[in-house]
């Protein structure tokens, strides 16, 4: 295995991981997000048994005892399995997460105390702000949310469009169809009456660039994208309850 690299944006990289055991023949992808800034932050830190490769690839991008702040969506191995090897390597460097995660696993599972984001906090890492947001139960977790870097106008929206395959790191083409297909495979998303206007409240952000944990990161009309996932969700709730 191998941890490739991609520039998605301004000092923006994805590193993607390809595990082509899981679902073959497709095979799936672990993507980590690195927002440069003053105080370097990354989005998911990988399962634990791939911090010799995600850690090999960050620091072909800077030194790692420099990163800052280590955030994820939820409390789950793919999202934070690293965190305390993280937070060995990289003195400086806090956990950041929302008040669920912290109080119900952080304080207990991170070798350091987590910073504690409200919901809707925003967090200054020295040239860019990201605002933190509580997404509860969506996909999965009632620990969950997303982030948002207000320059880029990008959403780090964690596993909202799980896809398998190896695709681009950076696609245009609709991600929706593929999301959903995942969904029958995997069932990752816990279905309910606070899924599909969750995600409405992220397209009101009008975010122009979704990054993907599972999948290719998408570069086309995001807040379309957005309001076509939560509608086929809502689809998805009322076909259930019927
Ligand atoms: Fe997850
Ligand atoms: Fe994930």
């Amino acid at each position: 295995m191998e941890t490739r690299i991609d520039e998605i944006g301004d000092k923006i990289y994805r590193l993607s991981t390809f595990v082509p055991d899981i679902v073959p023949p497709s095979g799936f992808t672990f993507n980590q997000f690195l927002i440069m800034g003053d105080d370097p932050l990354l989005f998911h830190t990988g399962l634990r048994t791939m911090f010799p490769l995600v850690s090999a690839a960050v620091s072909r991008i800077m030194p790692i005892d420099k990163l800052r702040w280590i955030t994820f969506g939820h409390y789950e191995a793919d999202e934070c399995g690293s965190m305390n090897e993280w937070l060995a390597v990289a003195p400086q460097a806090e956990i950041a997460h929302g008040m669920t995660g912290s109080t119900v696993s952080l304080i207990d599972m991170a070798d350091r105390p987590p910073r504690v984001l409200s919901n809707g906090e925003t967090l200054d890492i020295g040239g860019r702000r990201i605002r933190y947001i509580d997404t509860p139960h969506v996909p999965h977790g009632w620990d969950a949310g997303v982030i948002y870097e207000e320059t880029s106008r990008t959403l780090f929206c964690g596993d909202l469009f799980t896809h398998v395959g190896n695709g681009p790191a950076m696609v245009e083409t609709e991600i929706v169809s593929p999301s959903l297909a995942a969904e029958d495979i995997f069932g990752f998303t816990s279905l309910g009456p606070t899924t599909a206007p969750t995600i409405r409240k992220l397209a009101d952000l009008a975010p122009r660039m979704l990054a993907v944990m599972h999948g290719s990161s998408y570069a086309g009309n995001a807040v379309v994208a957005l309001q076509d996932l939560a509608s086929a969700y809502d689809t998805r709730l009322r076909a259930a309850m019927a």
